[in-house]
């Protein structure tokens, strides 16, 4: 009987030890970085991933978001998550040519998807998936593609036709697409970080730039552009990336309940980017700032003529394979 209760006392002793060690070990953390505001399509799926994640795994992983550039800005970020000094992040498909996959800059051709059925035609389909494997041997694993939505474009003069582009400094994001698309339109390209865009058109460094209106809304680029375009002539949206290291050292119980957290927090993702974005061009068009313009058919098919040529310029550096596979799935 005194045996029975030493040995109970003392495995009761080795689990205590054993609970508190967990504890003193602590959760699992995931830093998850990012560029733009927490109130973008890209700030709220962050924070929804945040609390799927927390809660699917009863408190084993804490994630920890840090918004609008707090910690890297656009380019550092893809280093530090290779370094291991962050393990999440969703950049842009504009910024993964640094990386050495140059094809996800397909999707910066212009008008190369009329509407988002056409681009979940990719991104959930082969090509999306054969894309984010491309990472792996990068270090990282492609979890998902977000949904931004279709680019507008701004000045301080209005932009309908060609000539109001000529020598106009237009803030762009790291592509070599999009450098190519603001040349054919004549105007003179700059790349910036995106923490940088907003501070640059204020202080006249660039005098306009595209983006979607969620972006621009929350930068308040609408108090410094008097003028933007409805255009929709581009696209932008982002791929979810982790650590490999970190993603495959996970318990596979854990791993598998973070990949089901980002599975859901996709699906909210894509109900609320639209809807994100269709709110910010009605507050930009409420605060009075900005005049809007769309475009008449003449003058769309001038600025689609303008970019056609921008095909041809890049098919090789992106991968001709990807862009004609990408073009046969759209237009299928
Ligand atoms: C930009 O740099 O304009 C965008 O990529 C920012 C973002 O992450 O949406």
């Amino acid at each position: 009987m005194q045996i029975k209760t030493l040995v109970a006392t003392a495995l009761f002793a080795l689990a205590a030890a054993a609970s508190v060690d967990a504890l003193a070990q602590g959760p699992i953390v995931i830093k998850f970085s990012h560029v733009v505001a927490p109130d973008t399509p890209k700030g709220r799926a962050a924070e929804r991933f945040k609390e799927l994640a927390e809660q699917m795994t009863g408190g084993q992983v804490r994630v920890e978001v840090y918004p609008n550039s707090q910690l890297y800005k656009d380019r550092e970020e893809l280093e530090a998550l290779q370094l291991g000094a962050v393990q999440m992040l969703a950049p842009s498909l504009a910024k993964f040519s640094p990386l050495g996959v140059r094809e996800f800059e397909a999707f910066d051709l212009p008008y190369i998807f009329p509407d988002k059925a056409a681009l979940y035609k990719v991104t959930e389909g082969r090509i999306g998936r054969d894309l984010l494997r491309k990472l792996e041997s990068k270090g990282i694993t492609g979890l998902a593609f977000w949904d931004n939505g279709f680019k507008i474009m701004s000045a301080n003069q209005p932009l309908t036709s060609l000539k109001d582009f000529e020598g106009l400094r237009m803030r762009i994001q790291a592509s070599k697409v999009l450098d190519a698309q603001m040349r054919m339109l004549g105007a003179q390209p700059m790349t910036l970080a995106f923490s940088e865009a907003a501070p640059a058109l204020r202080d006249g460094v660039v005098e306009g730039t595209e983006n979607t209106p969620s972006n621009m809304y929350t930068q308040r680029m609408h108090e410094t552009q008097s003028h933007l375009t409805v255009s929709n002539h581009g696209y932008l949206g982002y791929a979810v990336i982790v650590n490999k290291k970190f993603w495959d050292g996970l318990p596979a119980a854990t791993r598998n309940t973070l990949a089901r957290a980002m599975r859901e927090a996709t699906v909210y993702e894509k109900k609320i980017a639209q809807r994100a974005n269709d709110d910010a061009m009605e507050a930009i068009r409420q605060a009075g700032t900005t005049a809007i313009h769309t475009l008449t058919p003449a003058q769309q098919a001038e600025w689609r003529r303008a970019m056609q040529p921008v095909y041809g310029q890049m098919e090789s550096r992106i991968g001709k394979e990807t862009v004609r596979a990408i073009l046969r799935e759209v237009e299928r």
